[in-house]
């Protein structure tokens, strides 16, 4: 049994009810954190193998908010492969990219079974898993990022796989774009690659989180809701109709990686927060470009939005970022020394702030400012 996360217990799930008498065990528990881009992913040039039309860049947050922990156990027994998501079944068949997922695990797991006739066949059995999230799914808080890192993970763990993060990051990649980049820590670089196979399409660590502690985030939840268009069908129409999208992978994301790449190794950070405003504009931008045209920011997201430059224009300097995803949250970024002031003029603003967890986020790098109802 393996588990990378102390106290969690899973026993109480169907699958382990189902596999209560079974022996010997063959377990995995791992957690994987969210991930949020500062560069964004947006379009694919094979949506089989989730290959992107452009290198993207991100920063990890912390497992302690914002992570998705999951637990595989195979066994012979089992006839057919399951999944608990958040504890309720999920059908496994109906989802081709589970499948692609632990099918591709299983091949790798294969290729040690024939190198070494002593381990158990597990790449043969069936499997159960059980995955929750502590915040909410599909909401724009790249749950599917955090869900198959985990997933991939946990069964690298199992089947105790000799593959590096950033070589399984390409099993993750296969599951969601963004899960390759939750697959290793600190400032993650996913770069899009050349290869028809996939090859070179995986994420790489730019700087460990130890690199540039001064930095934090805050997650504003704006919305809980499941988003009204996934990001998978929103970049495909983008794709087929937006000429501002052709325009930016085309000339703004190659420039703009290797600055932000330069920004984060510097610890500069108004270069860092500029570009990253910048490239969440742009993504919009792109959205507001696809036809017909999607919108993931609201009136709450637009208002942070100015808030964020008000706030850099009061105190004379790039002090403050927001970025968005596929959904109306925000994630800013601030420096240490910045945070108290900019959380003092955000709970003056908004005006339902008592869902925030001030002491939570003072004390951890990465931290979440959850305000349902914003
Ligand atoms: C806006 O990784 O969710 O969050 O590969 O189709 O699963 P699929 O898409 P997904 O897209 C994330 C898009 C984004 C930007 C980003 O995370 O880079």
């Amino acid at each position: 049994r393996v588990s990378k996360e102390a106290g969690h217990d899973a026993r109480d799930t169907p699958a382990h009810q189902a596999a209560a008498d079974e022996a010997p065990l063959h377990e995995a528990t791992v957690s994987a954190p969210v991930n949020i881009a500062v560069i964004k992913y947006w379009g694919k040039r094979d949506s089989k193998l989730i290959l992107p039309t452009n290198s993207s860049l991100s920063v990890t947050l912390s497992q302690d908010h914002l992570r998705t922990r999951t637990t595989v156990r195979a066994a012979a027994e089992f006839s057919s492969d399951r999944l608990w998501l958040n504890g309720v079944e999920e059908d496994v068949a109906a989802s081709a990219r589970l499948c692609n997922v632990i099918a591709t695990a299983r091949q790798l797991r294969a290729a040690m079974e024939q190198a070494d006739s002593t381990a158990p066949r597990l790449s043969t059995w069936g499997l159960h898993v059980c995955s929750e999230n502590n915040f909410p799914t599909a909401a724009g808080l790249a749950s599917s990022a955090s869900g198959y890192a985990a997933l991939v993970s946990a069964l690298g763990a199992l089947f105790e796989l000799p593959q590096s993060a950033t070589e399984l990051s390409r099993v993750a990649r296969v599951g969601s774009g963004s899960a390759c980049r939750s697959m290793l820590g600190g400032f993650v670089a996913w770069q899009a690659g050349t290869m028809d196979d996939g090859s070179d399409s995986l994420a790489e660590q730019v700087a460990a989180r130890a690199h540039w502690p001064q930095l934090q985030a805050l997650v504003l939840v704006v919305s809980d809701r499941k988003k009204t268009v996934s990001s998978t069908a929103g970049m495909q129409t983008t794709v087929s109709t937006s000429p501002l999208f052709a325009e930016r992978v085309r000339s703004v994301v190659p420039h703009r990686m290797a600055a932000m790449r330069a920004a984060i190794v510097a610890r500069d950070f108004a270069t860092f927060a500029t570009l990253a405003m910048q490239d969440s504009n742009q993504f919009h931008a792109v959205c507001q470009d696809t036809f017909p045209p999607i919108a993931y920011m609201n009136d709450t997201s637009h208002a942070i939005t100015s808030l964020v430059h008000a706030f850099n224009a009061a105190v004379g300097r790039v002090a403050a970022a927001y970025t968005y995803d596929a959904g109306p949250n925000a994630v800013l970024f601030v420096l240490r020394d910045d945070m108290r002031a900019l959380v003092q003029l955000l709970t003056r603003c908004f005006p339902r702030p008592a869902a925030m967890s001030a002491d939570a986020f003072y004390a951890d790098p990465f931290a979440v400012f959850a305000s349902p109802d914003l």
